[in-house]
């Protein structure tokens, strides 16, 4: 059974790969590497021991996204393919609503045209804007307040309307909270460009000598220390709910959506003090004011994946900065090559 894999070169994607190759499935990996290195390509073959064709395609380019459906026999795609620097998204608006939304349509067309109709989508929680109450269930009112979070809204409506319009669709929307840590073999992990915007990939570098001091967006916040609480939920948790999305498609017909958080939140000093202890590495910080757009708190209430897919988050924080310095340690600078031998020609 072979799946397609969309920005499957990128951290949550590459991951995913992994779990997909040591399930039993073949795979077919895509990405245009915009956000992502070649390297990660061959670090996936080296922890599974499998070979699989990757593919240099931007999901921007129809003729050739035909080429590779006309070549292999698709199950199902794994649709991970994505521009998501929220701040970035504010600067350049139309990048991320071309790159997101018509990248998925065009992705879409051609699953139709070739019968392939079951897609796993990376959703996030953001399409909950500033949630009234938490836990977060499925069915809360959505919103978004960046055009990050809007491709996201738009996408999940895109599918179901798509979904309206011929029922042998079959389409999971996955809700992620706040995917951090790495494969715990430390070959696979997260490699943001230039400077990271998010919490778990600041600290690792700050860690690892390459910043100097963490800046902690506010400490006036109605939680238990004052600073932002989020679902951390480790990365391997995360692509497994993927792996169940993927059975449930197998056997149900429709779409629904599910969260994918731990149902626990902890704050920016719980995760700061966790990584210390666990990783006994300094981390500096300084409080400094709220950061524009955050909420205060979000975690989720992930009952609905736990009854409908069978699927529950496992591990737990201390595992999370374990795995995350892992990575950190082994790559201080990522995958440090360049992206210019590529593997396959189509
Ligand atoms: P990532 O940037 O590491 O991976 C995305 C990959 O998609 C990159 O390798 C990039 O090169 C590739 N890509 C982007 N546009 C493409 C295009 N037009 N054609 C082909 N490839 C393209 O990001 P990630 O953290 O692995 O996120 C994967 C997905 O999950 C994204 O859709 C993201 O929005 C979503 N998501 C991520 C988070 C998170 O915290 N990481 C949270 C919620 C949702
Ligand atoms: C961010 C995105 C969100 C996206 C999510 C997962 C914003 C405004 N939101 O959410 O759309 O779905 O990532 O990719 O970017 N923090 C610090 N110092 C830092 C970085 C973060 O204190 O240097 C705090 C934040 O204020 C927040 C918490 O850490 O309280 C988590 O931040 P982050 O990792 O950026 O994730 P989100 O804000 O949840």
């Amino acid at each position: 059974m072979t799946i397609l894999v969309t920005g499957g070169a990128g951290y949550i994607g590459s991951h995913a790969a992994v779990e997909l190759l040591n399930n039993g499935y073949d795979i077919v990996l895509l990405d245009n590497l915009s956000n992502s290195q070649i390297e990660s390509i061959n670090r996936i073959k080296e922890l599974t021991g499998k070979d699989f064709p990757f593919y240099p395609i931007d999901l921007l380019n129809r003729g050739e996204l035909e080429t590779l459906f006309a070549k292999y026999d698709f199950k199902a795609v794994m649709h991970f393919a994505g521009l998501k620097a929220v701040g970035e998204s504010v600067e350049i608006p139309l990048n991320y609503y071309h790159n997101n939304i018509t990248g998925t349509i065009n992705l879409c067309e051609v699953m139709a045209k070739y019968e392939v109709k079951k897609l796993v989508f990376s959703s996030s929680a953001t399409v909950y804007g500033n949630p009234e109450r938490v836990p977060i269930d499925e069915s809360f009112p959505l919103s978004a307040t960046n055009p990050y979070g809007r491709t996201k809204l738009m996408i999940e409506e895109i599918l179901r309307d798509l979904y309206v319009s011929d029922s042998t669709w079959r389409i999971a929307l996955l809700r992620y909270f706040n995917p951090i840590g790495a494969h715990e073999s430390g070959r696979i992990g997260e490699n943001p460009n230039g400077i990271p915007n998010n919490l778990m990939p600041y600290i690792s570098q700050v860690a690892i000598g390459k910043r100097e001091m963490l800046s902690v967006f506010g400490n006036d916040y109605e939680t238990h220390d004052g600073t932002g609480v989020r679902d951390f939920i480790h990365v391997v948790d995360l692509v497994r709910g993927h792996l169940k999305a993927l059975q449930y498609l197998e056997n149900n017909e429709g779409i629904e959506t599910f969260n994918l958080g731990t149902g626990t939140g902890y704050s920016v000093l719980d995760l700061i003090n966790t990584f210390q202890s666990v990783t006994s590495q300094k981390i500096p910080y300084q409080f400094v004011e709220r950061r524009a757009g955050d909420i205060g708190i979000c975690f989720a209430n992930p009952e609905k994946a736990d009854k409908v897919l069978g699927w529950k988050a496992e591990k737990n924080l201390e595992e999370m900065c374990r795995d995350t310095w892992n990575w950190q340690r082994n790559n201080p600078n990522g995958y440090e090559t360049s992206n210019d031998i590529l593997l396959h020609e189509i």
